[in-house]
């Protein structure tokens, strides 16, 4: 077995995926996660050592027994919503935890990390397709705690030796094509998922959040991007950092570069499923930005980032696969 890769937040949705891509190269990943939104169930490729970001005496002891040479960060909450409505929990999570995680790796000389990021960090873009260099300004509490911690990092590269990229994930999508593991959020909020509720009749209907912004059908356009290509980006990253002889603190996108409406995803979603999605209009999200769009050209340039599902059809696909079988299992 390789190098040892301390994985937090290794039980959610990217982090499995991430963990299964480690093992297919090589790494052994070990999960740190507190299960709050992660499952035990999608652990499946190293241990799974339980505890929260802010936990320096836990965390002192996990790096002690496992000596991992890099950390993937991308234990946090998630929901833009609930950080608006909720914005003490979000800050309390993804910033001053993080600040104790940080800083447990500083004090373990552990010097590599790959940090997930958003695109939520550019806020309502000023034109498409948005690039790394494209002004930061967060719409909301979320993006907040993700720039706060890219900034942190900025800071920890020239004082304490730290060499950190961070990923600017935009919409993550699909699921394992092997179906091994895929997205099981608790409430459920992203598009694709609550669209395949709909086909299964777990669900009325999906709810159109506007439809009328300055798109070609008034719906918001999106840049759907394959977890398990998101994936890919990280152990590239990790790759990439062993190569930095000097501390460095790097952003790359993580997108596609193509954008689809929420009537064209819901539609393809139809044609993937083969059945009806019955839909419901109703006013625009607070927060949504009109058109948001990668240019991920650096990822593809620096890491050699290459996307195996760049077609939105094959997302669906694989995440309709792993729909069908959640909804048929029991929970953990
Ligand atoms: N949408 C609907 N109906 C729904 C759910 C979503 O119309 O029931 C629309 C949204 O308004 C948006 C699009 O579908 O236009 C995608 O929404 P998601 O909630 O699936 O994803 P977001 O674009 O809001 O958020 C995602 C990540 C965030 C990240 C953000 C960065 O989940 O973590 O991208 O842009 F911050």
């Amino acid at each position: 077995m390789g190098e040892t890769i301390l994985v937090a937040g290794g039980a959610g949705y990217i982090g499995s995926h991430v963990c299964k891509a480690l093992a297919r190269n090589g790494y052994l990943p070990v999960c740190y996660d507190d299960l709050s939104t992660g499952h035990a169930s999608a652990v499946k490729w190293g241990p799974l050592e339980k505890g929260r970001l802010g936990d320096a005496v836990r965390l002192a002891e996990v790096i002690d027994r496992h000596r991992p040479s890099a950390v993937v960060l991308l234990a946090g909450f998630i929901a833009v919503g609930e950080s608006v409505v909720d914005p003490a929990r979000y800050y309390l999570n993804n910033v001053a935890e993080t600040i104790t995680f940080l800083n447990a790796l500083k004090d373990a000389g552990i010097s590599h990390l790959v940090f997930s990021s958003s695109a939520a960090v550019y806020g309502a873009p000023r034109q498409t397709p948005v690039g790394e260099d494209h002004p930061t300004w967060p719409a909301n509490p979320y993006g907040w705690t993700k720039l706060m911690v890219e900034r942190m990092l900025a800071d920890y590269a020239p004082a304490y030796g730290m060499r950190s990229v961070a990923l600017r994930y935009f919409n993550a999508a699909g699921a394992d094509p092997d179906g091994e593991i895929g997205e099981d959020h608790d409430p459920e909020t992203h598009l694709i998922p609550l669209a395949l509720d709909a086909a299964l009749g777990r669900r009325e209907a999906i709810t159109i959040f506007g439809d009328d912004y300055d798109t070609p059908d008034g719906s918001c356009v999106r840049d759907y991007i394959h977890v398990s290509d998101l994936a890919d980006a990280h152990v590239l990253a990790l790759g990439w950092l062993r190569g930095q002889t000097q501390p460095t603190a790097e952003a790359f996108n993580l997108g596609n570069g193509n954008g689809y409406s929420v009537k064209e995803v819901i539609a393809t979603a139809g044609r993937v499923t083969k059945r009806e999605i019955p839909t419901r209009m109703a006013g625009r999200r607070s927060g949504d930005p009109a058109i948001l769009v990668s240019d991920a050209g650096r990822a593809k340039d620096v890491l050699g980032w290459t996307l195996r599902h760049a077609d939105l059809e094959t997302q669906i696909a694989h995440a309709w696969a792993w729909h069908g079988k959640k909804a048929a299992a029991p929970t953990d």
